[in-house]
């Protein structure tokens, strides 16, 4: 036999017994997912490792702001204490109960600043990662308060406990809302930092192409819609909580009863109780100009 014939032969081979097995890991569910346990050594060290590289390649080329300013490291001290202490826990202070029980462990972030870059501390407070309950916060959070964070956990590895308290309640003054809660407390704040970083509209409408979709499928999936509805263009559970959005520009009314203009979906998403007070779909904090970014893909989907 020829050595080509010999090498592809023992690639289609090492290929199928690969296939094979991870069939029967997944067909006896043999591989343990409780959170009660930690992942394999080695499962736990190839994630890691595609986790590192990953965040490197993506936050090349993102440029910091300067990140030295005492009023930014303030407010990022804001938004640490109200946003990530919860589940990272603080110098002297424990994650909460809910943290506790994640796994992976969300670990302390004193030490964050030793092992990434700026950039790269940004790039994960901002997409977050996957399958490890690091949440994305790029469209609850505005620019500014992304790069205070970042300014902030640079800042971490300096703090003592005492430090730490100090900080914290120095900056007790404020508090960190983000565009979600602000929006669902009835005052969203500055239209054009909610609309930061997925869209920044040219106009009152988005304009239609590319850009527009791939920045309202983010909304869309950062909103939790999928959750509950089958979304065109998305993949997420098989939702039936509400009806699926597909169609939507054929139709005469939204949710039964309200003609179906762009204006009034848009309304509807930010503020559902307001034309239907017992209708279970919930006001997600929807900023108005992620509300017509969404309503004007869900109206161009067929
Ligand atoms: C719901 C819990 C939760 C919240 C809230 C949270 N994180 Fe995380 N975070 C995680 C988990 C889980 C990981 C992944 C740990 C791992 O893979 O080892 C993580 C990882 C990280 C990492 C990489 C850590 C490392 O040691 O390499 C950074 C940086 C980070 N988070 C920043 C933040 C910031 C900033 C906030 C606040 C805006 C925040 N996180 C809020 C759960 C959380
Ligand atoms: C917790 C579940 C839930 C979530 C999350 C949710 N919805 Fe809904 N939605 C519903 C339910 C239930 C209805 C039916 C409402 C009714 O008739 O009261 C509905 C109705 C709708 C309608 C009207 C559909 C029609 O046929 O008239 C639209 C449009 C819609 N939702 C879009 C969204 C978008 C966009 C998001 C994310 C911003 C979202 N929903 C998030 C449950 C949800």
């Amino acid at each position: 036999m020829k050595p080509l014939a010999i090498f592809v032969l023992t690639l289609t081979g090492t290929a199928a017994v690969a296939v094979l097995g991870g069939a029967v890991v997944v067909a006896t569910g043999w591989y343990d997912v409780s959170a009660a346990s930690s992942h394999t050594p080695p499962v736990y060290r190839l994630l890691e490792k595609a986790m590192h590289q990953a965040v490197r390649v993506r936050a090349r080329g993102i440029e910091p702001p300067p990140l030295h300013e005492p009023a930014r490291i303030h407010r990022g001290a804001l938004c640490y204490r109200d946003h990530c202490a919860q589940c990272h826990g603080g110098p002297g202070v424990a994650p909460s109960d809910l943290a506790m029980g994640l796994q992976p462990l969300p670990g302390p972030l004193m030490d964050a600043a030793h092992r990434w870059r700026p950039a790269e501390l940004y790039w994960i407070t901002r997409h977050g990662i996957k399958m490890s309950g690091m949440p994305a916060w790029g469209m609850r959070m505005t620019e500014e308060d992304l790069w205070a964070l970042t300014a902030f956990l640079g800042r971490l590895p300096d703090l003592s406990p005492a430090d730490y308290a100090r900080t914290v309640t120095r900056a007790e003054g404020g508090q960190c809302t983000t565009l979600s809660a602000s929006c669902r407390a009835g005052h969203c704040r500055d239209e054009r930092a909610a609309a930061t970083p997925a869209y920044v509209p040219s106009g009152p409408w988005p304009v239609r192409g590319p850009e527009r979709d791939a920045a309202a499928r983010l909304a869309l999936q950062q909103y939790a819609c999928i959750a509950c509805h089958l979304t065109p263009g998305l993949i997420g559970p098989d939702a039936h909580v509400g009806p699926p959005l597909s169609g939507l520009g054929r139709q005469q009314r939204v949710a039964g009863r309200w003609p179906n203009t762009p204006e009034q979906l848009a309304q509807w998403l930010q503020t559902p109780h307001a034309l239907d007070p017992r209708s279970a779909m919930p006001a997600l904090g929807v900023t108005p100009e992620h509300a017509r970014l969404m309503a004007s893909y869900l109206l161009d989907q067929p």
